[in-house]
């Protein structure tokens, strides 16, 4: 009996050391898995449609100080941003290299919105999330991941906004403004680029708004300035030609146009008086200081600051695991920023 029990009872001590040793090993790896990795570093790839647009490098230097502003001793934060030059081609191949670089995040202003498809699948295969911004993509891309994301504004807001404006400022001087005195307002309008998702929806809304308060309009023409100012002059210059005193309002996508059109007619020194009435959208530096001295008569605040600190904000989030339950969606993955009214009252409000 004795002789047996003596190898039981080893074998029984040896199952007990195993045990409590497997127990320790499990508790150990379960305590290794359960504490998050802390990130060092967070190396947001920044790529955009377009070097010379305005608004997007005033985005861009807001969202560059915003992202920095994260940085502590345990933190590094470094940005890099590379312009696409138009073509979607070249901004695939920048993406390329900014996952090569070692980004861990993307935020992306797709050169053209209906194509990000090649950018979504490098991203996906080397599980780096992109935060797409300005220029929203359509959902069905967006539903592709569960790492993508869009900071924006909605482009209607603007438009109705940028028509009260217009409203108001019509309605007050309503016998300037109508130099043909046949109770109509005749006008022009600049837009952004055609597929572009603020163009159509800025214009339709504004005029909508417009007719909506009882301004009878009559629409002389419309063109297509690409959000560029030196185009918007261009254009503006033959509409001049082809209605010859005629033009009595100007209602441009955004501030760079409403200025492009403005210098069309300050190039040949016409008076005040002979001059429309111009609306933009944006507040850029350049859109509040023509706000401020007349030059335009209205813009629309496109909170670059707001969008800038939501992708930061965003940026952060998606890396550290850590603040995303504070973050608003819409639909899950859509931030969108107001718009506000830029007016000569309130402008000195929007100054920096
Ligand atoms: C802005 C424009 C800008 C464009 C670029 C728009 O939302 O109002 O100024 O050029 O985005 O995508």
């Amino acid at each position: 009996m004795k002789f047996r029990s003596f190898p039981a009872a080893g074998a029984l001590f040896g199952i007990s050391i195993l045990f409590i040793f497997s127990i320790s090993t499990c508790f150990l790896c379960a305590c290794q898995i359960q504490k998050p990795e802390e990130p060092d570093k967070i190396y947001a790839g920044v790529t955009y449609y377009n070097q010379s647009d305005t608004f997007l490098n005033e985005l861009n230097s807001s969202f560059k100080e915003q992202l920095k502003s994260f940085a502590n001793d345990d933190l590094e934060v470094s940005v890099t941003i590379r312009d696409a030059a138009g073509s979607q081609r070249i901004q695939n191949d920048r993406v390329r290299e900014l996952i090569d670089m070692g980004c861990n995040v993307l935020c992306v202003n797709l050169v053209d919105r209906a194509d990000p498809s090649e950018i979504i699948d490098l991203a996906k295969e080397h599980d780096v999330p992109i935060i797409f911004f300005n220029r929203e993509p359509v959902a069905e891309d967006l539903m592709q991941w569960d790492k993508l994301y869009y900071v924006g504004a909605e482009a209607k807001e603007s438009g109705i906004i940028q028509g009260e404006m217009a409203v108001d400022v019509i309605r007050a001087d309503f016998n300037r403004i109508d130099r043909s005195k046949d109770g109509k307002i005749q006008y022009v309008v600049l837009e952004g680029e055609a597929g572009h998702q603020d163009s159509i929806v800025r214009t339709e809304n504004a005029v909508d708004t417009l007719k909506n308060n009882g301004i009878k309009l009559e629409k002389l023409s419309y063109q297509i300035a690409n959000w560029n100012r030196a185009q918007a002059q261009n254009r503006m210059e033959q509409m001049i030609v082809q209605y010859p005193n005629k033009i009595e309002l100007v209602l441009a996508n955004n501030d760079d146009m409403a200025l492009g059109a403005r210098d069309a007619y300050e190039k040949r020194n016409l008076t005040e008086s002979a001059l429309p009435v111009f609306f933009g959208i944006d507040g850029t530096d350049v859109g509040l200081e023509a706000v401020m001295d007349s030059r335009l008569s209205g813009t629309v605040y496109n909170d670059k600051e707001g969008q800038a600190a939501a992708m930061a904000k965003l940026a952060v989030a998606l890396i550290s695991g850590k603040g995303m339950k504070e973050i608003k969606f819409t639909n899950d993955k859509y931030i969108y920023l107001p718009y506000s009214r830029v007016s000569e009252e309130n402008v000195k409000k929007f100054l920096k």
